[in-house]
């Protein structure tokens, strides 16, 4: 099985996300899959501009020359996709969108009934992956994902395909305390929660209803969540003030 994840932070390599999709596929290396991590920060993609040039002019094919010449046969190729990213206003971070809006060759112009009332875009490649996606917000609370799963699912129905997965974890600003002696114990009991996710995602093709439960557990009670992380606020705050 390949597993490619499109990884949307706008901080690249910095960023949280990557502390999720990094545990995650070790869990689906460590399951037998072949996996790939694309960070988008780091390619060229340009706006989409709106003329379905790859419909009309060049079929199947986006008349920008950028890094989605390789990234969409990579996409295709993959049994599974993971879109990561953080929450940016409740939505998906303009990276991720940006590279979203360019999957439109994946289609044909043409209309259909997808089901019942519901219509879309004829598919031009019979084979398109499963989607998954991970995503981890700064607020606590797990409403902050309910725009990014709706998004995503809706994503899947356009290019005739499914979310097998979903892992979101609020509280996200979690990860910066990484090496604080309270905070260690419990957020190594979350990576081992993410590998067992990854290995899941290879072993059954689903994470299981109990594993997800774990996963979107709060890490720390919210008020405690709430008090620390303005503290930690009002701390950088000054510290810039003072550089
Ligand atoms: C422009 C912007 C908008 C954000 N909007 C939200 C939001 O609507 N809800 C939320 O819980 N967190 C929000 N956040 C916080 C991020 O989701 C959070 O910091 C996350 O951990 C960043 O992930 P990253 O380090 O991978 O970029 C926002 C952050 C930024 C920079």
């Amino acid at each position: 099985m390949k597993i490619t994840v499109f990884s949307g932070s706008h901080k690249g390599r910095e960023g949280n996300t990557l502390l999720m999709v990094t545990e995650f596929l070790k869990g689906a290396g460590e399951a037998g899959a072949e996996t790939e991590l694309i960070i988008l920060a780091e390619k060229k993609i340009g706006y989409c501009k709106g003329l379905f040039e790859c419909w009309l002019k060049t079929p199947g094919r986006c008349s920008i020359r950028d890094d989605m010449d390789e990234l969409l046969p990579l996409f295709l190729a993959s049994d599974v996709v993971v879109f990561a990213c953080p929450v940016y206003f409740d939505n998906v971070p303009a990276l991720m969108k940006t590279f979203v809006d360019r999957l439109t060759p994946l289609l044909y112009p043409h209309f259909e009934e997808v089901e019942k009332g519901e219509y879309g875009h004829v598919k031009r490649f019979d084979k398109v992956p499963d989607l998954a996606v991970i995503s981890n917000c700064g607020l606590p609370g797990q409403s902050n994902f309910q725009v990014q799963s709706l998004f995503f699912r809706r994503l899947a129905r356009s290019l005739h395909t499914e979310v097998i997965a979903e892992v979101y974890r609020d509280e996200g600003e979690i990860f910066r305390g990484k090496d604080n002696m309270l905070l260690k114990p419990l957020l190594s009991k979350y990576r081992k929660l993410l590998r067992s996710a990854g290995r899941e995602l290879v072993e059954r093709q689903v994470i299981s209803e109990k594993l997800r439960e774990a996963l979107e557990k709060p890490i720390v009670p919210p008020s405690i969540y709430i008090k620390f992380g303005n503290e930690e606020w009002d701390r950088l705050i000054k510290e810039n003030k003072l550089a």
